[in-house]
């Protein structure tokens, strides 16, 4: 199954493509994971990527591309991937199309996670990370003890990109650049719209739904 996972900054990407990937067995390919992966690393892509998303700014489309080209030719996702976070632009979406007929591969369906403005502000400025890519929330998701990611034991920490003001970019950039995909996927027949404000179970158990109908 070839799974994209839409829907704006703080929505519930990253933690229902856990459980996606844990379920499904997929590969969950995350692009903001794998750019803070090479700022950790100081790499060259790193060191390039880190203004923009200081600023919540997308970092440009020529680099993300070729980031996606090389994962999806890896062997863990010749029996399908769960994309997170990519495709964010037009252009992006039509390089996946290109990829993917190139393999003779094609998308089954793009799941939107629907959730509004003020439930996104909340979510973000609670929001806890790990290294493993597990997300928790103060409030809404709290780990089993303070601070400490209950997966791995490593210890949590605060995304640079949910400080007030770059989560408020982070908005008004995918409003701009990453909304229009909402229509370029309802057009092709292979949008689900989730609804995004339950809890965490009940949207996994909706995803399901979808997915097992696949
Ligand atoms: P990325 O890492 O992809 O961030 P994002 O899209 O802004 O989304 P988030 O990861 O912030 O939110 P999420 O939907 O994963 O929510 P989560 O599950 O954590 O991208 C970061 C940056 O990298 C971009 O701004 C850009 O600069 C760059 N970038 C990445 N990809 C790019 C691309 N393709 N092109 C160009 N640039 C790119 O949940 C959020 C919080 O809510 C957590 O605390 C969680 O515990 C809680 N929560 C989750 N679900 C629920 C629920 N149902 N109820 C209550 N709380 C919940
Ligand atoms: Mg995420």
């Amino acid at each position: 199954m070839n799974i994209i996972l839409l829907g704006p900054p703080g929505a519930g990407k990253g933690t229902q493509a856990m459980k996606i990937s844990k379920h499904y067995e997929l590969p969950h390919i995350s692009t903001g994971d794998i750019l803070r992966e090479n700022i950790t690393n100081n790499t060259n892509l790193g060191i390039r990527a880190k203004s923009y998303m200081s600023k919540g700014e997308l970092v440009p489309d020529e680099l993300l591309i070729t980031i996606i080209k090389e994962r999806l030719l890896q062997n863990d996702c010749s029996k399908g991937f769960l994309l997170d976070g990519y495709p964010r632009t037009i252009p992006q979406a039509d390089a996946l199309n290109m990829i993917l007929t190139e393999s003779n591969k094609k998308l089954d369906v793009v799941l939107d996670i629907h959730v509004d403005d003020g439930e996104l502000l909340k979510r973000l400025s609670g929001r806890r990370m790990c290294s493993c890519g597990a997300s928790y929330h103060v409030i809404f998701n709290p780990p089993m003890v303070e601070g400490i990611c209950n997966v791995c034991k490593s210890k949590l920490y605060q995304r640079d990109d949910d400080k007030a003001e770059a989560i408020k970019n982070r908005l008004v950039v995918y409003k701009k650049q990453t909304q229009p995909l909402i229509e370029y996927y309802t057009n092709k027949g292979l949008l689900h719209i989730m609804d995004g404000s339950k809890e965490i179970q009940q949207i996994f158990d909706d995803i399901k739904t979808v997915l097992d109908k696949i």
